[in-house]
């Protein structure tokens, strides 16, 4: 693969302060290097030598990204060429600190799960595996695909959209006998979720409820691999399991480093299957963990730039995906790494109040997680204007959105809102009237969304009047 060379060599530790980034980006470029690259703790130790084995290729990307973000100021470098900047964390300043985690292993590509035995044995020696998907992989004939190269395998197929606490609890008493030693989630985001809580109850007690929030878990939870089939939750790479408590209807977050998949295998051949209405629905979804990825108050210049470059890939594949999955493979594989750049960012930041709302009714109705978020988005974006109207215009510029070249600040904002709701109708997402929610219960949705644990993060402070608004408007 070539990306020309480039190493940033930080001394130091996964805490970095986001001034020190652009230091250590300005500290570069005085160097007049020809060469920069990463290595540290968050990102691994690797050097450039015009090669790079295809599971860390969603570092280079995101290095890529980091380099093209100053690329006015830096030379690009000739293969082969090493240049490594030693920088020092002395000069961080006091507050700005962040943290950056990511998961183990990330292997991309067409073609890649015919590999997978060899990756499980490479990765996992001795394993018993247990392959936790849905019913729609099964039909879609993607579990036989699996089974085929696993035929050891135990399989539950009984996971449901917006996976239900009582069908975790009710697998995770088989599995605490039959005693596997690995987790393999098969699906979207609905089994990534159910294998990764599955992984952490058959080391710890009791039910999934009593792990909601963060790092609960006593026991490490076994290893998870995770092989997404959809292109939208990220959930491959996030350290969050997302279950419905059937009793209160309300999505609990379990989450905590050791609920990252230790190798996620992430084939955009799996992908082909997706009928239009899930392509548009969870395509959708991943835009929006970017796009909140990029407003949300915790986003650092790392999450930032992953954010960009992950809007950029969406928006640019979507709707190629949405016409032709099947043949139309640069759009299909950008789609999913799209969707993965996504998770790594919002997963290192947060989303914001769109997934306060979607959550909020998925729990209650059942909606199509994507589905929900497609249509909030653009509301919660113009409640938020005030708040980040120059990161969404930032957003509309560094998209290449159709805009007039003199528009200023504010109209290029509302150029990128204005966006995704005609993208939205043309991918045939449903108008919020169309899920026939009753306005009664807009206050309990509101105050479900208020409880969120993200709804700090929003960029601008909502109550759960303002949630009724956002409500009422997207009735209109
Ligand atoms: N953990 C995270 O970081 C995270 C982030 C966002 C959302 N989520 C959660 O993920 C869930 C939603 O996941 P999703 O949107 O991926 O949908 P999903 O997993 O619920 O799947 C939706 C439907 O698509 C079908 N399907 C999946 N892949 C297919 C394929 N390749 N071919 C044919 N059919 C296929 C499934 O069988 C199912 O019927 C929600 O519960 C949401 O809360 C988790
Ligand atoms: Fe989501």
């Amino acid at each position: 693969m070539s990306i020309g060379g480039y190493i940033i060599h930080t001394v130091g530790t996964r805490y970095q302060g986001w001034g020190n980034t652009q230091a250590l980006v300005d500290g570069v470029c005085q160097t007049g290097s020809t060469g920069v690259i990463v290595s540290d703790g968050t990102i691994g130790d690797f050097y450039f030598h015009g090669f790079f084995p295809i599971y860390i290729r969603v570092d280079v990307l995101f290095l890529v990204a980091i380099i093209e973000k100053f690329v006015n100021r830096i030379l690009p470098c000739r293969m082969g060429e090493k240049k490594v900047v030693h920088y020092s964390l002395q000069h961080q300043e006091q507050g700005e600190t962040m943290q950056f985690h990511m998961p183990a292993k990330l292997i991309f590509g067409s073609g890649e799960i015919q590999h997978l035995s060899q990756i499980i044995s490479e990765n996992f020696k001795g394993a018993n595996p247990v392959i936790i998907t849905d019913k729609g992989i099964a039909d879609a004939g993607l579990l036989a695909r699996i089974t085929d190269l696993l035929p050891h395998a135990r399989v539950f197929d009984t996971i449901e959209a917006n996976p239900k606490s009582d069908t975790i609890n009710s697998i995770a008493a088989t599995l605490r006998q039959d005693k596997p030693d690995l987790i393999i989630g098969l699906g979207g985001g609905s089994p990534l979720d159910a294998g990764k809580a599955l992984a952490l109850l058959v080391t710890n007690v009791g039910d999934i409820e009593a792990y909601e929030g963060r790092e609960k878990y006593v026991q490490d939870p076994l290893p998870f691999l995770a092989i997404p089939t959809t292109c939208g939750t990220g959930s491959e790479v996030t350290w969050v399991s997302v279950i419905t408590d059937v009793n209160r209807k309300f999505k609990m977050s379990i989450k905590g480093p050791k609920l990252y998949p230790a190798v996620s295998i992430v084939d955009p051949d799996l992908i082909k299957s997706l009928p239009r209405s899930i392509i548009a629905s969870t395509g959708l979804d991943a835009l929006t963990h970017a796009v909140e990825a990029y407003l949300s108050k915790p986003a650092t210049l790392i999450t930032d730039t992953q954010a960009v470059k992950a809007v950029q890939l969406i928006l640019g594949s979507i709707e190629g995906a949405f016409e032709d999955i099947q043949n139309n493979d640069s759009d299909r594989d950008n789609l999913m790494m799209g969707s993965t750049i996504a998770g790594f960012a919002f997963g290192n930041s947060d989303v914001t109040a769109v997934h306060c709302i979607s959550e909020s009714i998925g729990a209650i109705y059942d909606v199509p997680h994507g589905v929900a978020n497609s249509i909030f988005l653009p509301h919660v974006l113009a409640y938020n204007l005030p708040a980040c109207e120059k990161k969404m215009a930032d957003l509309a510029r560094q998209s290449g959105i159709d805009m007039d070249a003199d528009f200023n600040t504010s109209e290029q904002a509302q150029a990128f809102i204005q966006y995704i709701k005609d993208l939205s109708k043309r991918l045939g997402i449903p108008s919020f009237s169309d899920l026939n929610i009753s306005r009664d219960q807009f206050k309990t949705i509101a105050q479900a969304c208020f409880a969120n644990n993200s709804n700090g993060s929003n960029p601008r402070d909502l109550d759960v009047n303002d949630y009724r608004k956002i409500l009422e408007n997207a009735l209109k």
